[in-house]
């Protein structure tokens, strides 16, 4: 400011002059200044939404997996990917207008300076001092446009992902693998051993499961339920003995073949940025919306689908509508029912819920249950009570099996867990 007063003490025909020119300038370095504003505001949004979907993937990769959602989520990736590239080539058209837009401006208002001076017929000295103080005004207006939000142009690369998909480079596709057809005999672990490391987080493990038995797994946080559930899956391979279905060794079948034979519902309930009707036709591909509607009723879940503001269609998941745990877990639920696949996987499905919450799902995953070939993990003895037969693990290994009655009735390590979990409620 005293800069522009001094010129015009000093001239102020020459000094109205310039100050002519600074609104000049000013007015595209607003216009562009918003445009790249705009276009950093919604890449902001999309990058925003690109991580969540991130997190989403990472934290359901195990659903993903196992109910091959790959493609799909990679698809819904690929896209904002896409959007996020148009959003950044905005943002830098508009930024890399204003800079030459500017040097255009003053450069013609600095030789139209000059020839108003020659005009005017002006001392050279206070030509000189003139020019300076100018060129003084305009140097903070250039590094003013150049004060914009930057854009972070390294967008997360859409083949990233494919790497996080395929992170476990242990489980191979078969070469050409063995036809299974419908599961309908037996699942067998023979002489299993398995870590995620050097340490064995699985020893020994022996046992089968006949077609339509239904199996309990008890067993302390960490005594490796849940990585019982990732063998049969396959989202590892055993470091020793082998996991056979109907005699085959789960290695020699496509992954893809495999995973259709089991629904899992996992012990994080896992719920996408996608509609209510969506989440649960993941199950299925291609899936009607009658067919939506009956597993959601299976699951007890349509009566509470339907009171939501839009109903089968009102967005659930990450930034979606709020549902309370026991609504998500049955819409976890209803996706394994229209998965309607032979052998199901509960690993503590209603581990997290309260207790009348708890009854609700129950009632819904024993009608689940109904039919099918089941591994049910559960950390809670009284969610065992309907097995077949349980299995005890005790540090990766069997320490008890036999049924809930046997093993209470036996007075060990399962009798003196019910002990505990009574005591403390
Ligand atoms: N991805 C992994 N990488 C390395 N170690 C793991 C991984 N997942 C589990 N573990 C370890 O393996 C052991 C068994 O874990 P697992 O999840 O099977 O236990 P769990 O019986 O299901 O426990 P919880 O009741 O808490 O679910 C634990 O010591 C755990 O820290
Ligand atoms: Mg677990």
């Amino acid at each position: 400011v005293s800069i522009v007063i001094g010129l015009f003490i000093m001239d102020w025909q020459l000094a109205l002059y310039s100050i002519i020119f600074f609104p000049l300038c000013v007015i595209p370095i607003v216009i562009l200044g918003r445009k790249a504003r705009k276009a950093a505001h919604s890449y902001t949004v999309t990058t925003v939404t690109q991580s969540s979907l991130l997190v989403e993937i990472l934290y359901g990769i195990k659903i993903i997996k196992a109910y091959c959602l790959e493609e799909f989520q990679f698809s819904r990736f690929k896209n904002l990917s896409d959007t996020l590239v148009s959003q950044t080539m905005r943002g830098i058209r508009a930024r890399e207008l204003i800079n030459p837009l500017i040097e255009v401006i003053s450069l013609t208002g600095f030789a139209l300076l000059l020839i108003l001076i020659a005009y005017l017929q002006r001392s050279f000295a206070n030509m000189v001092t003139f020019l300076f103080g100018v060129a003084f005004i305009y140097t903070p207006i250039k590094k003013l446009a150049r004060v914009h939000i930057m854009f972070k142009q390294a967008s997360i690369g859409v083949n990233r992902l494919r790497a996080i998909f395929s992170e476990i480079p242990t489980i191979k596709e078969p070469i050409s693998p063995k036809k299974l057809g419908v599961f309908q005999k037996v699942i067998e672990f023979r002489n299993v051993n398995f870590g995620y490391n050097s340490n064995l987080v699985l020893k020994n493990i022996d046992f089968e499961l006949r077609y339509g038995e239904k199996l309990g797994v008890a067993g302390k946080s960490g005594s490796g339920k849940s990585t019982l559930a990732n063998l049969l899956l396959r989202f590892y391979d055993p470091v020793h003995g082998r996991i056979m279905i109907d005699g085959i060794d789960i290695r020699e079948l496509s992954i893809k073949e495999l995973r259709s034979q089991i629904a899992l519902v996992s012990q994080e309930t896992v719920l996408f940025d996608l509609s209510v009707r969506d989440n649960i036709a993941l199950g299925k591909p291609g899936a009607t919306f009658d067919e939506v509607v009956a597993a959601a009723k299976a699951a007890a879940a349509h009566d509470f689908i339907v009171q939501l503001p839009q109903g089968y269609d009102t967005m659930i998941g990450e930034r979606g509508f709020a549902l309370s745990g026991g609504e998500r877990q049955r819409i976890a639920i209803a996706r394994a029912f229209i998965k309607d696949a032979p052998i199901l996987v509960l690993d503590e499905a209603t581990a997290s819920l309260d207790s009348k919450a708890e009854a609700v799902v129950q009632a819904a995953i024993d009608r689940l249950a109904q039919n099918r070939t089941v591994i049910c993990i559960a950390h809670r003895l009284s969610t065992l009570a309907n097995m077949d037969r349980i299995i005890v693990l005790v540090d990766g290994e069997i320490k008890e099996m036999g049924t809930f009655k046997g093993l209470i009735n036996n007075r060990k390590v399962f009798y003196e867990m019910a002990q505990m979990q009574a005591l403390l409620g």
